[in-house]
């Protein structure tokens, strides 16, 4: 098998122009990601629930703009439960307790402290079943910054050398909710000034493939994360260290990765089975209120 090229042309022009024809898609980037007009997400049904997978398997994340600004929170949990089961996140308390769904990710203007989701991760990466999508309604967004970046996991994996990947498939590293390689801990909940962390203190982890498989698609990606993933299995601690270190800085080539860029009435849906995000705390002085929804995903294999 050779090492994919990531500077070689991957979309043929054919293929751009047919999903941009009535102007709906415009892609976000070369690595992924794409913004798209036209679809109400507060109604869709089974052909529109189509194209946004056929969507989110090509793109893996993309942006759904002209939402409705009256959009209410029953709406939204009505259109994230048509994706899949919408699972409860362990750490963080709810907003809205007749919606546990929902998680809120509000970062007030006078914030000085971390923002959530400011380190490169893959949601839940550290359960059993991790999450396998995840939507994103950005209800207050600050005139520029707050933008999401994202990294093209499949990319990552395929980019690697053969003599790499070979050393790396059919081995499993350790993801858990501590973080050992994250620079923001989630247990660190006081650095948080909006995000409403509950009392569990207990840490999940879970061991999963390091080349996981699409389950839709069969696509390959590089299955690692620098906020959850803490050991190679197998690997002394020092071995698997260095590996990772250069596993994560790898995936986060810029070339394999894309900038999402928030505006008002935006809804960001994304597949956390072959990306991995960035939330940039880059607007200070500025609010950003965000509320999540994650589609509860299979075991990884
Ligand atoms: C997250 O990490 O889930 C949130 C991303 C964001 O706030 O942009």
């Amino acid at each position: 098998m050779s090492m994919q090229n990531i500077w070689a042309p991957r979309t043929s022009a054919v293929e751009v122009l047919e999903l941009e024809l009535d102007g709906e898609v415009r892609p976000a980037g070369g690595a992924m990601g794409a913004y798209v007009r036209g679809i109400d997400l507060s109604d869709v049904g089974p052909s529109e629930l189509q194209q946004i997978q056929m969507l989110l398997h090509r793109y893996k994340a993309v942006m759904f703009r002209g939402q409705s600004p009256e959009l209410s929170i029953e709406q939204y949990v009505e259109f994230g439960s048509k994706l899949g089961e919408l699972a409860v996140d362990p750490f963080v308390e709810p907003p809205f307790s007749e919606h546990p769904q929902v998680m809120g990710l509000v970062r007030e203007a006078q914030d000085t402290t971390y923002n959530f989701g400011g380190d490169w991760h893959s949601d839940g990466s550290y359960l059993e079943r991790p999450g396998g999508l995840t939507v994103l309604w950005g209800s207050d967004v600050p005139p520029y910054g707050g933008d999401t970046l994202f990294a093209n996991l499949e990319l990552a994996w395929a980019s690697l050398s053969p003599a790499y990947r070979e050393m790396l498939a059919g081995r499993r590293c350790r993801h858990a909710a501590t973080g050992l390689g994250t620079r923001v801990p989630i247990t660190r909940k006081g650095d948080y000034a909006s995000v409403n962390f509950g009392a569990g203190q207990e840490v999940v982890e879970h061991y999963h493939p390091i080349c996981r498989t699409h389950p839709d698609t069969n696509g390959q990606s590089l299955f690692l994360n620098q906020a959850y993933s803490v050991q190679i299995e197998g690997c002394t601690e020092d071995e698997s260290a260095g590996i990772l270190r250069f596993l994560f800085d790898w995936s986060a080539t810029p070339a394999m990765t894309v900038r999402m860029v928030w505006e008002p009435d935006t809804i960001l849906i994304w597949d956390n089975r072959n990306t991995a995000h960035y939330a940039v705390a880059d607007y200070g002085g500025f609010r950003r209120e965000m509320y999540r929804l994650a589609v509860t995903g299979e075991r990884p294999i």
